[in-house]
């Protein structure tokens, strides 16, 4: 096991929904926008509607947007504690996380009279499995998965995984193995960020910049098609030194 995976062992998931999204901070608004924006229009050509939100975390702000479009949604972490969070939520458990500030405000986006509550009928529904995951290894969700994807999601993922730009092209790498050709990968992600804090536990970043994201992704047989991004939108005390967020839509060559 590398270092990066034995710090996530004692990940606190409720300690990270608290200090990250207690609210929808100016940098979590940026990337609903651009997620609402991107499956409002759609995929062009796209092979199909089945989604991965790979490194999901406790979070099921990155698939609000895709459930409108998706036939149906997987989503898949290395924490076990992160992948019982989101399946709490999914059956409305006692101890589910709260998601309402998100879905109220991915709700307003789509207009048309949503409902946050409909909004998270559509995400139950949609989130047919929560799957272990594991971007290091080649085969991230180990060989009894075999299907691949039309569409993977990753958010605050890669950078977080791996402990050096060699270590998050491999971790590239692996993840593209999931999708298939002409599937697209949505990713978002810190630039310039080295560590965040959960509490008093410390997990690294590998240091991005949009050139290094696009290098990456051009070794890996990707299309870059847009690319977003926006300097650091939040307060000083937020508990990591990223210089802004991205949010690119890379396409794997047919
Ligand atoms: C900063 S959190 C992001 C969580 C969520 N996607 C979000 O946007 O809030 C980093 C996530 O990466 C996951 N992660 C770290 N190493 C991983 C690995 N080797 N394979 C899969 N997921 C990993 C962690 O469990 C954690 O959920």
């Amino acid at each position: 096991m590398t270092e990066t995976r034995q710090l996530y062992a004692s990940f606190d998931s409720a300690r990270y929904h608290r200090e990250y999204y207690s609210e929808v901070d100016p940098e979590v608004q940026f990337f609903l926008q651009q997620l609402h924006q991107t499956f409002a229009e759609g995929l062009t050509d796209c092979p199909g509607r089945e989604v991965l939100d790979i490194g999901c975390g406790p979070t099921i702000t990155a698939v609000l947007s895709a459930s409108r479009w998706a036939d149906t949604i997987t989503m898949a972490d290395l924490v076990p504690a992160n992948r019982e969070a989101v399946m709490e939520w999914l059956k409305k458990g006692e101890d589910q996380l709260d998601w309402s500030p998100h879905l109220k405000y991915v709700a307003a986006l789509e207009g048309g009279g949503l409902t946050p509550s409909q909004l998270a009928d559509r995400v139950r529904h949609k989130v047919n499995r929560v799957l272990p995951a594991d971007v290091l290894q080649e085969e991230p969700l180990g060989a009894a998965v075999p299907n691949r994807f039309d569409v993977m999601l990753s958010s605050l993922c890669l950078e977080f995984a791996a402990t050096d730009l060699t270590q998050y092209q491999q971790a590239l790498r692996n993840v593209t193995t999931l999708l298939k050709p002409g599937g697209y990968l949505i990713m978002q992600g810190a630039l310039g960020n080295s560590f965040y804090l959960v509490e008093e536990a410390r997990f690294p970043s590998v240091s991005l910049t949009h050139s290094m994201i696009s290098e990456s992704l051009r070794s890996t047989g990707l299309c870059e098609e847009q690319w977003h991004q926006i300097p650091r939108q939040c307060p000083l005390d937020k508990m990591a030194d990223h210089t802004g967020c991205f949010f690119v839509v890379a396409r794997k060559k047919e």
